[in-house]
C-alpha cells in the first residue's frame, strides 16, 4: 500500500502498463523448438533458416531448457563444440547468487515489459541475467539484439570479456561492446555492452531503438545523465514497442525510486550472500590521505591474515603514485620483516585492457608461511562496477573524483570530493564478498556520521547540459521542461545549455534546432567542438582543426618524465609552439606520423620522447572516424600552405570560431587572468607551453584545486573575438571591468577601420563615376 500511495504523490506519468500477450499456440511451438532444436547436434540453432519462426511472437525458455542447452556440447549460438575451459567457468557461474533465481526472473520478464532487478555487487546481475535473457530471446532467429549499458566505458569492455568468454565465444563476434570512439561488434553480435551514452547516440538515429527485443540498463543506481535521459525516452519508447523488453538493473537498494518512476514495474531482489564486515575509523582527521592509505594497506600486509585488499584512491596519478610505494616497500617488508609477496595493480579508466585484466589474477604465492597477497588500487569503478574475487580487507580514504558544475560561472570540473554515505558502504561491501572482512576507513566515525550526505546527487544536477539539451532537441524533445525526469535539472542550469547552444547558432533564438545543430549532433563530440570542427573549413585549416579535436578527445599524451608529483617535467618543450599548446598537440600528431618516427620504430619512439602511445593510437583512429564523418556530410577538408604566414593564424581563428566561450584576459594590473563574462580569476597552468604575456587565450578546461587554472590555451586576438561571436560579445551583456574596457576599445579601433574603409570605398566609387 505504502508504494500506491507514493505514485500518487509523484508526477510522473503512467499508462497502463503494457503486458506481452503470447498467443498460446506460438507458446507451444517456442515451447517445442527450443526443446529439440538446439539438442539436434547436426542443425544447431544458429543460421537456421528464420522462416520456420514466422508467426512466433515471442521465445519462452524455461530454465531448465535453458540449463538443459547449457549443459549440451554444442554451443546454440554458434553451433560450435564447447571447449573445456567453457564447462570450468559454467560451474562457477551455477554457484553465482542470480543463478538460483533464474526461474524466478524468467517468470517475471516473461510476463512483464518492464522489471526491476536489484542485487548485491558480485551477485552476477551484469553478466548472467543478459544471458537469461539470450536463451529466452533467441536474438539470432529473430535478428534482434540485446543491449547492457554500462556508465564505465571499462567496464563495458571488460564485462564484454569476461561474457565472451562465458559463452565460449570470440569477443567482437556474438557477443561484443561498443563505446565511443571504439566498436567491437559484427553482424553476428547478439549481446551488446555499451556505455549508456552509446546507446543514447544511437537513439539519435533511431529513436525507436528497433534493433533491440531488451534493453538493461545496468547500473541503474549510478544515476549517471545518459541513463536518467534513457530511463526518460525509453519510458515512452516502451508505449510504442510493446514488443521491447527493459530490464532496470541496480546494485543498491533504491529499487523503489525506479518502481515508482515506471510505474509500478515489478521487482526482482537477489538475496545477497555477504559475509559481515568489521568497520574501522581513525580516531582523528587524517590530514595526507593517501599516505595515510598507503601505511594501513602495508600494515595490513604485515600483519593480518590472508586475503587481498582493495584500495579506493580518486585518480590515475595518485593510483599510480600508490602502486610504486606500496610495491616498493612492500618488497622491502619481504626482504626485512619476511612478509609474504606482495602484487599491486592499478585500476582507472583509461588503463589500457590487458592491464585491466590483471586484476583477476589470483595473489602470489607464499613460501615461508606468511601469506601472498593482491593489493589492488582502484577509482570508484571497482565500488560496484567490476568484482573482484578474493578482497578480504578494503582500505576507504572516504573521496572520489566528482563532476561539479556551477551554472552562475559556468564552470564544469572534476573535483576531489567526499564520497557519500551509500558509497562507503557499498565499499565495505567489497571486503565480504568470500568470507568475513575488514574495513578501514581513513576518516572518523563523527565525520562519517555527520558529513557523508545519505546518497550522492545524480548527474543530471551536477552538468553541464549542453551536450544532452542537443540530443534531447535531436531526439525531437522540444518541451524540456516537461519531459519526464527522474529528477528534473535546475532550471538554471537548462537555461545556460539553452543560450550556449543559442551563441553557437545550434538552436535559434525560438530554441528550435537549427541545420547546423542538426550536423554538430551528429558528432561524437562537445557541441562546442563539433561546431568548431564543421565551421574549420572556412578557415582553411580543417585537416589541422581535425587533429586538435582528436588530440583533445584522448588522455594527456604527455608522459612525466619524473615520477615525483611536484615536478612537471615532461618532453613537452621540443614539440612547444610559442602561440600555445592546442598546436603543441598538432605538432606532437605530426610527428607521430612522421616517417622518421615510423621508421625508428613507433612505439619506441613514443617511449623515448615520452609520449604516450595509447593516447596516439587512439587520437589517430579517432581522427579517422572524425575525417569520415566530415567527408559523408560533405564537409570539406582542406588546409593552408604550411609556409604561409597564416598558417598558424588561421588554425588560432579557427579556434577562437569554437571556444569563443572559454576566454581569459591577463590582468592589466597584478599577475593572472580574468575569465571573460564570468569574471573569475585564474592562473595558466603550470604544464602550458604558453609565455606569459600573451593578453588573450582561449582554453580547454577549467581546473578547480585549491588556485584555479585553466589548461591547454592558446592565445587568440580579441578583434577575432567580437566579429566571429558578435552575439556575445554584445557588450551590453557584459559587466563593468578590465575586460569590458579592453572590448571597448577594441571595437572602437574595429568602427573607424570600417568607417575609413567605407569613406575610401566611396571616394573610389565617386571616382569611377567622374570618368
Ligand atoms: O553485476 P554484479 O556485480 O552482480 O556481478 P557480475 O559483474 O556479473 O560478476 C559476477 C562474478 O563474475 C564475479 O563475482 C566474478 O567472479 C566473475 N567475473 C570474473 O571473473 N571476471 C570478470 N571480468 C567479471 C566477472
Ligand atoms: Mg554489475
Amino acid at each position: 500500500m505504502a508504494s500506491k500511495r507514493r505514485l500518487s504523490e509523484e508526477k510522473h506519468e503512467c499508462p497502463d502498463p503494457v503486458k506481452t500477450s503470447i498467443p498460446e499456440q506460438a507458446a507451444e511451438v517456442a515451447e517445442e523448438l527450443s526443446k529439440t532444436h538446439p539438442i539436434r547436434e547436426d542443425s544447431p540453432l544458429v543460421h537456421h533458416d528464420a522462416g520456420e519462426f514466422n508467426g512466433l511472437v515471442r521465445h519462452k525458455t524455461t530454465a531448465s531448457q535453458a540449463e538443459t542447452l547449457e549443459n549440451g556440447k554444442v554451443n546454440p549460438f554458434t553451433g560450435q563444440q564447447f571447449s573445456e575451459q567453457y564447462f570450468k567457468i559454467l560451474k562457477v557461474r551455477r554457484d553465482l547468487p542470480v543463478h538460483a533465481q533464474r526461474a524466478e526472473f524468467l517468470k517475471l520478464y516473461q510476463e512483464n515489459q518492464i522489471m526491476v532487478f536489484v542485487g548485491e555487487t558480485g551477485s552476477g546481475k551484469t553478466t548472467q541475467i543478459p544471458q537469461f535473457v539470450l536463451f529466452d530471446e533467441m536474438p539470432h532467429l529473430e535478428n534482434t539484439q540485446i543491449a547492457v549499458t554500462q556508465p564505465r566505458r571499462v567496464a563495458a569492455m571488460s564485462v564484454a570479456q569476461r561474457v565472451a568468454e562465458e559463452m565460449d565465444v570470440k569477443l567482437g563476434e556474438e557477443v561484443g561492446y561498443s563505446i565511443r570512439f571504439e566498436n567491437r561488434t559484427s553482424n553476428k553480435t547478439i549481446l551488446k555492452y555499451m556505455t549508456d551514452g552509446m546507446l543514447l547516440r544511437e537513439a539519435m538515429e533511431d529513436p525507436n531503438m528497433s534493433r533491440y527485443s531488451c534493453i538493461i540498463l545496468d547500473e541503474a543506481h549510478e544515476r549517471t545523465l545518459a541513463t536518467d535521459i534513457l530511463m526518460g525516452l525509453l519510458k515512452q519508447v516502451v508505449i510504442r514497442r510493446p514488443d521491447l523488453k527493459l530490464i532496470i538493473m541496480s546494485a543498491t537498494l533504491d529499487a523503489e525510486k525506479f518502481q515508482r518512476y515506471f510505474c509500478d514495474a515489478p521487482l526482482l531482489a537477489v538475496p545477497g550472500r555477504t559475509f559481515p564486515v568489521e568497520l574501522y575509523y581513525t580516531p582523528e582527521f587524517q590530514r595526507d590521505y593517501l599516505d595515510s592509505a598507503i601505511r594501513t594497506v602495508l600494515q595490513i600486509h604485515a600483519t593480518e591474515d590472508e586475503g587481498d585488499i582493495l584500495l579506493f584512491l580518486t585518480g590515475e596519478d595518485e593510483i599510480e603514485e600508490a602502486v610504486r610505494k606500496i610495491s616498493l616497500e612492500g618488497d622491502q617488508l619481504v626482504r626485512e620483516e619476511g612478509c609474504g609477496p606482495i602484487a599491486v595493480y592499478p585500476l582507472y579508466g583509461s588503463l589500457p585492457p590487458y592491464q585491466q585484466q590483471r586484476i583477476f589474477e589470483k595473489a602470489p604465492e607464499s613460501h615461508n608461511g606468511r601469506p601472498g597477497r593482491k593489493v589492488v588500487v582502484s577509482t570508484n569503478i571497482a565500488e560496484t562496477s567490476l568484482t573482484i574475487d578474493g578482497i578480504v580487507y578494503v582500505v576507504d580514504p572516504g573521496f572520489s573524483k566528482q563532476k561539479v558544475y556551477n551554472p552562475r560561472i559556468r564552470v564544469e570540473s572534476l573535483l576531489v570530493s567526499p564520497i557519500s554515505k551509500a558509497s562507503a558502504q557499498q565499499r565495505a561491501g567489497r571486503a565480504g564478498r568470500t568470507r568475513p572482512g575488514k574495513c578501514f576507513r581513513l576518516y572518523t566515525e563523527e565525520a562519517f556520521q555527520k558529513e557523508l550526505i545519505e546518497q550522492s546527487y545524480p548527474e543530471i544536477l551536477r552538468s553541464n547540459l549542453s551536450s544532452t539539451v542537443l540530443e534531447l532537441k535531436k531526439l525531437g524533445v522540444d518541451d524540456l521542461v516537461h519531459f519526464d525526469f527522474m529528477d528534473p535539472p535546475a532550471p538554471e542550469t537548462m537555461m545556460r545549455a539553452l543560450e550556449e547552444l543559442n551563441y553557437l547558432a545550434c538552436l535559434d533564438n525560438d530554441g528550435n534546432l537549427t541545420a547546423l545543430g542538426r550536423l554538430a549532433s551528429q558528432f561524437p563530440l562537445d557541441p562546442m567542438l563539433a561546431v568548431m570542427l564543421i565551421g574549420s573549413f572556412e578557415f582553411h585549416c580543417s585537416q589541422e582543426i581535425l587533429t586538435i579535436v582528436a588530440m583533445l578527445s584522448v588522455p594527456n599524451v604527455f608522459i612525466r618524465a619524473s615520477k615525483d608529483k611536484k615536478k612537471n617535467e615532461s618532453n613537452k618543450h621540443l614539440f612547444a609552439h610559442p602561440d600555445g599548446d592546442h598546436i603543441t598537440l598538432l605538432n606532437v600528431y605530426h610527428a607521430f606520423k612522421s616517417d622518421e618516427a615510423y621508421d625508428y620504430g613507433i612505439q619506441k619512439w613514443c617511449r623515448d620522447h615520452l609520449l604516450n602511445y595509447r593516447a596516439l593510437a587512439s587520437a589517430d583512429s579517432i581522427r579517422a572516424q572524425l575525417e569520415r564523418l566530415m567527408t559523408r556530410h560533405n564537409l570539406e577538408l582542406n588546409t593552408t600552405d604550411y609556409e604561409s604566414p597564416k598558417y598558424f593564424e588561421n588554425i588560432r581563428k579557427a579556434l577562437a570560431s569554437g571556444f569563443f566561450m572559454q576566454v581569459a584576459k591577463k590582468r592589466s594590473s597584478g599577475k593572472g587572468y580574468i575569465t571573460v563574462k564570468d569574471n573569475q580569476d585564474v592562473l595558466l597552468h603550470p604544464s602550458t607551453v604558453l609565455g606569459h604575456d600573451s593578453e588573450w587565450v582561449i582554453y580547454n578546461e577549467f581546473v578547480l584545486t585549491s588556485k584555479n587554472y585553466i589548461r591547454t590555451v592558446t592565445s587568440v586576438r580579441p578583434e577575432w573575438l567580437i566579429e566571429l561571436a558578435p552575439a556575445y560579445y554584445d557588450l551590453d551583456n557584459f559587466q563593468k571591468g578590465d575586460v569590458k574596457m579592453s572590448l571597448e576599445r577594441i571595437q572602437q579601433k574595429i568602427e573607424r577601420a570600417n568607417e575609413l574603409n567605407d569613406i575610401r570605398k566611396d571616394k573610389k566609387h565617386k571616382h569611377k563615376n567622374k570618368h
